[in-house]
């Protein structure tokens, strides 16, 4: 039986790659990449260099495909969206057929952990569902950025015994704080969607390029920092090409 392993490598750091993942990249015949092309080259670098650093024999081989676009521009964004990932599974099924032998083991090495605002379980479970492929699925847990922006900021992700909030700059955008989380994370946020909200009473955690050499972090008060962030952000995006960066927003309560 083909397997299909979902590694998750970490968010940045290559120390946040797990024995279990290493273990597990010890074991494959090919890996399958995604090429997001221009600004993501380094992401692309970053994945090489962890197949370089930890698998033991190069007997494995490394397949790229360029990533569909998408189109950013539809009004319809859940169609868009939806477009773009029946683009990608025709590309990944096509791909497993003709790279993978009956009894061959393939990967795709995921960015953070696979259970964490990523597409590839998705795009597995229908290729599964359609019947045309077999293979088994094992997922390997990475560290999220969440958990890199945590740590880093030496802050729990939440406070005792309440709720936690995930969600994308472009919902809280829409909707706003949700009324009952004292805490929200925020992802996949290419406006800073905190600088839609009442400032007053929250604190933000802050953190950029998490667990890599271009690593930035701010914290506090919302109201004192928000232009600050949104002033490195620019300069740190126009340096490098891209950015990718979570935020945690805290509601203050009376007893801190
Ligand atoms: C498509 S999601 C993937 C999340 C990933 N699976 C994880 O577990 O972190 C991409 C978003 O994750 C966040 N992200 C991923 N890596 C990051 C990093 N090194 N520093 C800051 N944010 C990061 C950003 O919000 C980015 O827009």
């Amino acid at each position: 039986m083909r397997r299909m392993l979902l590694i998750g490598i970490g968010a940045g750091d290559p120390e946040y790659v797990t024995q279990q993942a290493i273990r597990a990249l010890n074991e494959v015949d090919v890996f399958f990449v995604m090429d997001k092309g221009e600004e993501k080259d380094d992401l692309m670098a970053l994945r090489r260099q962890v197949c370089e650093r930890f698998i033991e024999d190069d007997s494995y081989r490394i397949v790229a495909v360029r990533d569909p676009q998408r189109d950013r521009t539809a009004d319809a964004y859940a169609a868009a969206v939806e477009d773009w990932r029946r683009e990608r599974a025709r590309i990944w099924e096509r791909l497993i057929d003709e790279q993978l032998g009956d009894d061959g083991v393939g990967a795709i090495l995921v960015w953070g952990d696979p259970s964490l605002y990523d597409s590839v379980l998705a795009i597995l479970d229908s290729l599964l569902a359609a019947g045309r492929l077999r293979f088994d699925v094992e997922v390997i847990p990475g560290i999220s950025a969440i958990a890199a922006l945590c740590a880093r900021h030496a802050i729990a992700l939440n406070r005792v015994g309440q709720a936690v909030h995930i969600t994308t700059g472009r919902r809280l955008a829409r909707e706003g704080l949700p009324a009952n989380a004292p805490d929200v994370v925020v992802m996949l946020d290419a406006h800073c969607a905190f600088q839609t909200l009442r400032a007053d009473g929250l604190d933000i955690y802050w953190g950029a390029y998490l667990g890599t050499p271009d690593e930035i972090l701010i914290s506090g008060a919302l109201e004192e920092v928000r232009d600050e962030i949104v002033r490195v952000r620019v300069r740190a995006r126009a340096r490098k090409g891209w950015i990718m960066d979570t935020y945690l927003l805290r509601r203050r309560t009376r007893d801190g």
